[in-house]
């Protein structure tokens, strides 16, 4: 499959095509951030240098951190609910001296109420901020984004950058690097590793991004197992894209084929505003419960994560009270180190900080 699952995937998604991710090479600054496509190994090493910087750094309260964005505005636009990404963003960049501009009363009761599209939208923040952090639920909406704000900013002889936070069914790449950071942090990378996704890995886009991310570092003695219901398997486009780059892969549905021997376990929820019938999403909504007593089979010195928010895949509240008391759990810190990579990530890109 080379004429290729990639190609029909790109061409199915008309915005795609409209960008060409940059890609970072090396250097942050002035860079849009629409996909985990543009991260080698070595942007990776650097970005994090600085993450573990910042953490440090917000730990110790060191005062200097607060003058690296003290100039700069970030307009935060979301078209889809989030706690986590908005939040950790906005305090990103205030604990970097930035200021944060929103529609006062959500999207949904800006302009886009009385009918304004994306680009307009996107317009008129690019007037008033440095960078965007975007959530849309088109695939591709942050390319779109990228493409208009490179047109505008000829016009007004300033760029400004766009960080996607996530587009609909198709990428998540902050999150990704913040899931990423946690597995260097806590397993030490990927290399000899069986990482392994369990759930809804068909509409999951922080699935989509960290699986493309491992196959981009090319890790050796790494396996990715994908454990899924049929219905729910990761998309075609991936799988190819793992395949391209040797990653040894397992796909089953069968979660206990697999978790014995993984290292790192990811659990998502089933996406299910993501579904077109309620049915086929009842029928699966249970295919995969994390508790303890399906922890109990897994070793001692695994980490469990998730990007939130949970739903019924991590059981009722005891199940889940007992689970995050387990010192396996990592999606508290992996939620928290989220915060210290877009921090890294925006000073990056507007250039205040050199990764
Ligand atoms: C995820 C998302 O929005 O894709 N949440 C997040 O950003 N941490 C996962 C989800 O909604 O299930």
């Amino acid at each position: 499959m080379t004429d290729s699952a990639a190609s029909q995937h790109r061409q199915s998604q008309p915005f795609l095509s409209l960008h060409k991710p940059t890609p970072i090479d090396g250097s942050f600054a002035g860079k849009h951030i629409v996909t985990v496509d543009q991260f080698s190994k070595a942007d990776l090493r650097a970005l994090f240098d600085v993450v573990f910087r910042f953490r440090e750094g917000v730990r110790a309260g060191d005062r200097s951190l607060i003058e690296l964005c003290a100039t700069h505005v970030m307009a935060s636009l979301f078209y889809e609910a989030s706690t986590r990404t908005d939040m950790s963003f906005q305090a990103a960049m205030r604990r970097l001296g930035g200021r944060v501009i929103a529609a006062s009363n959500g999207v949904q009761f800006s302009s886009v109420y009385k009918g304004e599209d994306l680009a307009d939208s996107i317009r008129a923040a690019a007037c008033y901020a440095d960078v965007i952090v975007l959530r849309h639920p088109e695939v591709g909406s942050s390319y779109q984004a990228a493409w208009y704000l490179d047109q505008l900013g000829e016009q007004l002889g300033h760029r400004t950058l766009v960080i996607s936070g996530g587009d609909g069914v198709g990428e998540h790449p902050t999150q990704a690097l913040l899931d990423m950071f946690t597995i260097v942090d806590l397993k030490g990378g990927t290399s000899g590793k069986m990482i392994t996704m369990v759930g809804d890995l068909k509409h999951g886009r922080t699935v989509h991004s960290l699986a493309k991310l491992i196959g981009r570092l090319e890790p050796k003695d790494c396996t990715l197992a994908l454990v899924s219901p049929d219905m729910l398997q990761m998309p075609d486009y991936i799988v190819e894209y793992l395949r391209q780059r040797n990653i040894a892969l397992v796909q089953t549905d069968t979660l206990a084929d697999v978790l014995p021997d993984s290292d790192v376990v990811y659990w998502t929820r089933v996406q299910e505003e993501r579904f077109d019938n309620r049915a086929d999403y009842e029928a699966i909504r249970d295919a995969f419960v994390m508790t303890p007593d399906v922890l109990a089979s897994a070793k001692p010195d695994m980490i469990l994560m998730h990007p939130l928010p949970r739903k019924n895949e991590m059981g009722d509240a005891a199940q889940r009270d007992a689970l995050d008391r387990d010192p396996r759990a990592a999606y508290f810190k992996q939620m928290e180190n989220g915060m210290f990579v877009r921090m890294a990530i925006l000073a990056a890109v507007l250039g205040t900080v050199k990764p």
